[in-house]
């Protein structure tokens, strides 16, 4: 598969998300398969895994996800890079005294379940009670430490980008972004370009959405599947993004491609710093998705469907940007 940059790190240019096999997207498969769905995504020229210490079933408990990704990618963790993310918790640090103590203590148990001595891209989830500054300063002392190669942010705009990025310089920013959430082409994107920050989009399919698999009569499982309350996907709004998902089957029917897939080829050939980490519990779409990094668009096809895509108005969100 080929490579891109993100910071100085160097990953294939569809990742994997792997926050399902323990969280987010209704019953969890049985860990044997969730480890061979990693190990065959690598084998398929992966080397881009995204987890977090917070996903487990129901989000109660901390790390069944990271366990799953260090034991299928124990074996080969020379040839991949590890993203995982942390929330800090202001009440941590006055226990602890200190923001780099806080944020060490969680790196550290990650490293543990990951059954690794360095993190590749460790980013804090979400910005709470603890200021962005003081957060980049201890992940510069971690760099420092040899611990982390390098960090990021996670759903923030360009005013907490800046005043990270001035304390210790960001290696990627990892917002949601695909084909109906397009915020981040305003102003995150164009800063991060600039500044050499890879780009890394969560939820890029929106959820299952752009796959054209979703219909008005499509239910979600009750447990802990996040499409019950995704605004994107009532009723009304997968009916309203129709011409949306219509356009993306006559592309895919073009390039004998499927319509997920051209929606990760749009967003690799609309910025070379974006790295797209699709989710799937499936083994057959994972190699799907990794498979959109074949798809090429040419620079005709791009812009008329851009043109398309800009005259379609976008029906709800994600559920994370407002
Ligand atoms: N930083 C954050 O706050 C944040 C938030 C959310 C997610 N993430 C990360 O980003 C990753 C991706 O996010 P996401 O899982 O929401 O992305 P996504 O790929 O947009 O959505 C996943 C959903 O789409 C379906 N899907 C994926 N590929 C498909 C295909 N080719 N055909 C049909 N359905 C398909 C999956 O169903 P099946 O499983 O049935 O294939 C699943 O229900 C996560 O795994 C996680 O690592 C980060």
């Amino acid at each position: 598969m080929k490579a891109r940059k993100i910071g100085e790190l160097t990953v294939s240019a569809v990742g994997m998300g792997c926050m399902a096999f323990s969280h987010g997207y209704g019953q969890i498969p049985p860990e044997g398969y969730s480890i061979e769905a990693i190990q065959n995504a690598y084998q398929h020229g992966c080397t881009f895994f995204d987890t977090a210490e917070i996903y487990s079933p129901n989000l109660s408990g901390t790390g069944h996800n990271e366990r799953i990704v260090g034991k299928a990618l124990r074996d080969v963790r020379q040839g991949v890079v590890l993203a995982t993310k942390l929330f800090l918790d202001r009440s941590e640090v006055r226990k602890d005294g200190s923001v780099y103590d806080a944020v060490r203590r969680h790196l550290e148990a990650s490293m543990e379940r990951l059954q690794t001595d360095i993190v590749d891209l460790y980013y804090l989830h979400r910005t709470g009670g603890v200021s962005v500054e003081e957060v980049a300063e201890a992940m510069g002392l971690l760099i420092e430490d040899g611990l982390i190669h390098g960090w990021g942010l996670s759903q923030v705009d360009v005013g907490v980008i800046e005043r990270a990025q001035r304390v210790t310089p960001l290696t990627a920013i990892q917002n949601i972004y695909s084909m109906v959430e397009r915020d981040v082409e305003k102003a995150v994107i164009p800063y991060c370009l600039e500044h050499e920050i890879g780009v890394v989009p969560f939820s890029p399919i929106a959820s299952g959405l752009l796959s054209g698999k979703i219909t008005t009569e499509t239910k979600f499982e009750r447990n802990d599947d996040v499409r019950n309350w995704v605004p994107q996907l009532s009723k009304a709004n997968i009916a309203g993004n129709q011409p949306i998902i219509d356009l993306l089957k006559q592309y895919a029917e073009k390039k004998q491609a499927t319509p997920a897939q051209i929606s990760l080829a749009w967003m690799l050939h609309k910025y070379p710093n974006v790295v797209p980490i699709p989710g799937s519990k499936n083994k057959e779409r994972i190699i799907e998705n990794l498979n959109a990094s074949l798809v090429e668009l040419t620079d005709e096809e791009f812009r008329s469907l851009e043109a398309a895509l800009n005259q379609c108005k976008v029906y709800g969100h994600r559920g994370f940007t407002r």
